[in-house]
């Protein structure tokens, strides 16, 4: 029998070992990170809110209503926070309702699992998040996945599987690796025309895209017809926490039927107030700003990286990938990066395909356009180096 150690060694051997990196500080666009400053390239803090005084005030305001919320939602864990929260979120997303989650992990496994089960279909981009294969798998339905944004073999699934069960469309709206967009307004009409449900994940376009930072459905023009919209606190929004605004049946159907909500103790009031003071943030006029430099910084970087004849994958969003390939080559390009001030994390299976490693670049709001210029310029004197342009 292999041991956890040898386990580990293989990792090690093949360049897909894991390890984290120590932060001191917040997370703005440099950090100190292991004794030097350095430039972040790899936080989804997008609008830069996770460190934004609006925000840290509304976390000790929240922290009158004490520290722990002490149990689950449906024992004693729901605060009147909880319930301004989420109808700031119904309102915000223009649903009839919201259900909070602990993360966007537990969103996805808790949502899907609830929402289908044996005998229902589930019909899945192969390039969903992790959370959405595991709910998926969580759920026992039937689990058919397309290839990556491919229209044309989802209606040919949604023609032959999955019987006279509930069928749920099930996509990212921005796929976290790749940074590309799902075809939003195709995925609804299939689903209304072969009598589907659609749910949305999008976890890195909600308060980022949009003319008002509804996210990727506001972008496509499709916030309406969605049927579950997933989203998460973490990211764009700078606080923790994820949910699913939805219609009022369906968030009295999670509330009964998803697990991950019904036994797992309550988001903490800190991180409720902070997620409020952060939606009413995305929907200022100093959101509308942060919306307008994070467009103008992503556009700047992915101009001087293509020019110097990288292939960004198709990316029409902040999350910028830098196609590699080989898994040792992304690691080694990562490292050198690092030497040089760039803090940019490899990308590797599991998290993406074998042979399509790459390295994610997210830009955030905060960067300043001259740190992005030499950034660029740094990943391209590497790039020669490694003889990868
Ligand atoms: C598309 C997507 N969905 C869900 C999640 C999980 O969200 P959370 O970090 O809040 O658990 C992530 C990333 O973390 C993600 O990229």
């Amino acid at each position: 029998m292999q041991t956890f150690s040898d386990e580990l060694d293989a990792l090690r051997a093949e360049g897909l070992y894991r390890s984290m990196r120590v932060i001191n500080g917040a997370q703005g666009s440099r950090v100190e990170l292991e004794g030097r400053q350095v430039l972040l390239l790899c936080s989804n803090n997008y609008l830069g809110l996770a460190d934004h005084p609006a925000l840290k005030r509304a976390a000790v305001e929240g922290v009158a209503f004490g520290v722990g919320s002490g149990a689950s939602r449906l024992v004693s864990g729901t605060m009147e926070l909880h319930e301004r929260l989420e109808a700031r979120i119904a309102a915000f997303k223009g649903t009839e309702k919201s259900l909070l989650f602990n993360s966007g992990y537990a969103a996805n496994t808790g949502i899907i699992s609830a929402l289908v089960g044996r005998g229902d279909a589930i019909f899945s981009d192969r390039l969903n998040h992790a959370s959405i294969v595991d709910g998926a798998l969580l759920s026992r339905a039937g689990f058919y996945r397309y290839p990556h944004r491919d229209m044309v073999v989802l209606e040919r699934m949604l023609q032959e599987k999955g019987g006279k069960g509930r069928r749920l469309i099930v996509t990212d709206g921005v796929f976290s690796m790749d940074g590309d967009i799902a075809p939003l307004a195709k995925l609804l009409q299939l689903a209304r025309r072969y009598d589907a449900r659609l749910m949305v994940d999008d976890a890195h376009g909600s308060g980022v895209l949009g003319a008002t930072g509804r996210g990727s459905g506001e972008l496509c023009g499709v916030l309406d017809g969605i049927d579950v919209h997933m989203g998460t606190l973490g990211k764009g929004f700078g606080s923790f926490g994820a949910y699913a605004a939805t219609s009022g049946t369906i968030r009295d159907y999670l509330v009964n039927k998803a697990r991950s909500f019904i036994f797992s103790t309550s988001l903490p009031p800190a991180v409720l107030a902070a997620s409020i003071a952060a939606l009413d943030l995305v929907d200022s006029p100093e959101g509308a700003q942060l919306r307008e430099k994070l467009a103008a910084n992503v556009a700047l970087f992915k101009e001087r990286l293509t020019a110097s004849g990288f292939d960004l994958m198709g990316s029409e969003t902040q999350i910028v990938p830098v196609f590699l390939g080989p898994a040792k080559a992304t690691m080694e390009f990562s490292s050198e990066l690092l030497e040089q001030g760039l803090f940019v994390q490899g990308i590797r299976p599991p998290t993406v395909p074998a042979g399509s490693c790459r390295l994610r670049c997210t830009i955030m709001a905060t960067h300043e356009a001259g740190d992005l210029e030499q950034a660029a310029d740094t990943i391209s004197k590497v790039g020669k180096k490694l003889g990868v342009i």
